[in-house]
Order: structure tokens, then sequence, then C-alpha cells
């Protein structure tokens, strides 16, 4: 029998907008690289063709951006920067050998993963700006020949940086164990909550009793 004690990290609401944001991604990510070199384009055969996955690839991509709109009201607060993270990050040497327990107290996030979050938040905003001005037939023909070109070598390199921050999102979260439950079943043991977010422990378990 499981006889740990749990906390709840993840509403329900939270977990459906995540994982539908996850399901969202990879469309517009494989559909994204089935156009970015012609050694993937196999890959757009997943979307019904090469028309039809230029058709869908940019209404996915705005569905990425309202999914992550959701996951950013819900938790830009928590990602937040303080004092607390710069100390932390000026330590992240020590948190990669494994030592996390000579770390500074991390708080819901600790500064990667507040990192981790920034960066999507601004790849996502670039892609969404760049993403317009080309999206055929729609917008393109309000902007110059000069700014198209700019803005599709923009997001192509933007969406290069996301598919890296998503890879070292998805390392970290597989890396990190107990953490996976938080996104699947919404709660952490309160041994990984000690562990890994201690100032979040002591703001739960305060709340809790
Ligand atoms: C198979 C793919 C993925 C897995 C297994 C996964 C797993 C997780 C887990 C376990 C957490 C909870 C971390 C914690 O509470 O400490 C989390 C949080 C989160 N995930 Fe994912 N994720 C995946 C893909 C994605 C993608 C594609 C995005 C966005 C493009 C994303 C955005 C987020 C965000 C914004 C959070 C909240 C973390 C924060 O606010 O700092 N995830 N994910």
């Amino acid at each position: 029998m499981d006889t740990k004690a749990y906390l709840r990290r993840y509403s329900d609401g939270d977990r459906i907008n995540h994982w539908a944001l996850v399901i969202l991604f990879f469309c517009a990510a494989l559909s994204g690289l089935s156009m970015f070199h012609p050694s993937l384009f196999f890959l757009s055969t997943l979307f019904g063709g090469g028309p039809w996955t230029r058709i869908l690839h940019p209404f996915a991509g705005v569905l990425v951006f309202l999914s992550f709109g959701g996951m950013y009201v819900r938790l830009a607060k928590d990602n937040a920067w303080s004092a607390d993270d710069s100390g932390w990050l000026a330590k992240s040497s020590t948190f990669f050998a494994g030592r996390t327990h000579e770390m500074p107290p991390a708080g819901r996030y600790n500064a990667g993963q507040k990192l981790l979050f920034w960066w999507i938040t601004g790849c996502v905003l670039v892609l969404l700006v760049t993403g317009l001005v080309f999206w055929r037939p729609y917008f393109v023909g309000y902007f110059s020949i000069g700014l198209v070109r700019t803005a599709t070598l923009v997001h192509s390199l933007t969406a290069v940086a996301l598919v890296l921050g998503v890879i070292a999102h998805i390392y970290a979260a597989i890396w990190v164990k107990g953490t996976l439950r938080a996104m699947t079943r919404g709660l952490v043991s309160e041994t990984w909550a000690k562990r890994h977010h201690p100032r979040w422990y002591v703001q739960m378990t305060r709340e809790k009793h």
C-alpha cells in the first residue's frame, strides 16, 4: 500500500490545459518541421500531405499560442524572477553536478524552470508575430517582401529555439524522479517537495495545517 503523503501541485484544469498544449505543440512542431527541410517532408503525411500541412500549420500555431496563454495566466506569477533566483543560478553548476541539497532553497519553481518558462513565452510570442506576417493568403499582402523574408527567417530560428527548450523541459520532467506525477495525477510526494522546492513545501504545509 502507498503510505506516502502527497501535496497538490496542479488542478484538473491546469493539467487539461498542459496536455492540450502538448498535443497542439506536437501538431505545430511536426507540421512545421516537414516544411523546414526536404529531408523532413515525410512528416507531412501525418497531416494529409503537403497542401493540407501548409493550410493547417498556422491554425495549429495560433492554438498553441492560445493554449500557452492559458498556462501563462495560471503560472506567470509563480515564475516571477526574484533575487533568490539569481543566487540559485549562480550555483547552477552544483545543481547539474547532482548536489541538489547544496542549492539555495527554491520556491514553487527553481530559477532554471523560470528561465525556461520565459524562454518558451518569448518564443511563442515571436512565432505568432512573425508567422502572421507571412500567413498566406490572409496577411502577407500587407507587408513588404523584405519584411516577409526576414519574418520567415526569424520564425524558423525561433522554432528551433523553442524545440530545444521543449527538449530540455521534457528531459528535466523525466530526469527529476517524481515530477511526472505532478502533471499526470496533479500530486507530488512531500519528500519530493521538501527536496526540490523547500520554500513551496513550507508554504503548502503551512496552508494545510
Ligand atoms: C511530452 C511532453 C511533456 C512532458 C512529459 C511535460 C511534463 C511536465 C511536467 C511534469 C511539468 C510539471 C513540472 C513541475 O511542476 O515542476 C510540466 C510543467 C509545464 N510544462 Fe510541460 N511537459 C511536456 C511538454 C510541454 C510543452 C510542449 C510545453 C510548451 C510548449 C510545456 C509547458 C509547460 C509549462 C509552461 C509548465 C509549467 C512550468 C512552469 O510554469 O515553470 N510542456 N510539464
